[in-house]
């Protein structure tokens, strides 16, 4: 319903942008610190990391790092964190058993964070492609990216994960089935507590260049996702996803990239009003930094101002690598 305003000079407009305090007492949405998941990237050994060059400020993290950056994340109030883990090509196979193994990188860093910060959420991803000497999500059986084979694999991976003490896991796969076949494993081995944010709309982009480079998957990749990835062009499909993986037990749901395609995000929320979340994505972060970078653009304004588009667009959260920094400015009264 649209209301007819009141002709100009009943009403101005400009009036209740006219201070600080009225344009406070206007505002319809606002950014906290609650709204953000940490996305970080891990490696093996001690006391070390490499930088990723696309993402100025993001390093991959050993173990004991990744705590430090947990501890912080916490101390700024941050909620959850979520594991991305960058495999030695010697430990990438056809076969990914490394996915699953109780003793890979992430699920030693799961252990390792719960122990020192239990207080932070850790949210895990389920997908073969860090582990895939193919470079894909799924396991490929004479060039074709298989799906039920590939569910079983995303199970026992996702058992490895909630075993080790991971609080959301995050399919982030796009094979047909997962979420049920997850959410029945789950159930039947007693962690009817762990919540699954399934990437339940997740396109078939470019925008995760930086991404595949941070875990170096870019050079193993062949060819390209668009079998199992959304078509970029699609709506409808996108709410039958969410509406599909929710019945098949998905706790919250997130549509990816985010910033170009808010539009989803609020059909999302809009037609089944469901606990949404938004990937801004690495090749999102990068932009927004090499902007800045060449002093194009204000990055920590535009910075609120992109996170704050997704809560307008109807999300309840939005994972960021800038969540440290916004988490600050916030802090800092921004
Ligand atoms: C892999 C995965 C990707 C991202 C998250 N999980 C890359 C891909 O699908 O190729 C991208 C995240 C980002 O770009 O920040 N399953």
């Amino acid at each position: 319903m649209v209301t007819i305003p009141a002709p100009f000079p009943a009403a101005r407009f400009r009036r209740m942008r006219a201070s600080d305090a009225r344009r406070r007492l206007m505002r319809e949405t606002t950014l906290t610190v609650d709204d953000f998941i940490w996305p970080i990237f891990l490696q093996a050994g001690e006391n070390d990391e490499t930088p990723v060059p696309s993402m100025p400020g993001v390093a991959r993290l050993t173990t004991d790092r990744a705590v430090k950056a947990a501890e912080m994340a916490a101390g700024l109030g941050i909620t959850a964190i979520c594991l991305f883990p960058y495999t030695d090509p010697a430990s990438r196979t056809e076969d990914c058993a490394e996915a699953w193994s109780p003793d890979n990188t992430t699920n030693r860093t799961i252990r390792a964070i719960k122990a020192a910060v239990p207080e932070i959420a850790i949210m895990t991803d389920v997908a073969l492609d860090t582990y895939n000497a193919l470079g894909h999500d799924g396991f490929v059986v004479d060039g074709e990216i298989v799906n039920d084979e590939t569910v079983e694999a995303l199970v026992k991976m996702t058992l490895a994960q909630a075993e080790a003490g991971a609080d959301i896991i995050g399919p982030s796969d796009m094979m047909d089935g997962r979420i049920g076949a997850m959410r029945a494993a789950l159930e039947r081995d007693g962690h009817q507590n762990v919540t699954i944010l399934s990437y339940a709309a997740k396109y078939a982009s470019a925008f995760y260049g930086p991404f595949r480079d941070a875990v170096g998957a870019t050079a193993a990749l062949k060819g390209d996702k668009k079998t199992y990835q959304m078509d970029p062009g699609n709506t409808d499909e996108a709410v039958r996803l969410v509406a599909r993986d929710l019945a098949e037990g998905a706790d919250m749901v997130m549509v990816k990239p985010g910033m170009p395609y808010l539009d989803i995000c609020r059909r999302v929320k809009t037609e089944l009003q469901v606990p949404t979340y938004a990937y801004q994505v690495s090749g999102e972060y990068a932009m927004l930094k090499a902007a800045e970078a060449n002093g194009w653009l204000d990055g920590p304004t535009v910075m609120l101002e992109s996170l704050l588009s997704f809560k307008r667009a109807g999300c309840d959260g939005i994972l960021t690598y800038f969540a440290p920094e916004a988490a600050r400015a916030l802090k800092a009264g921004a």
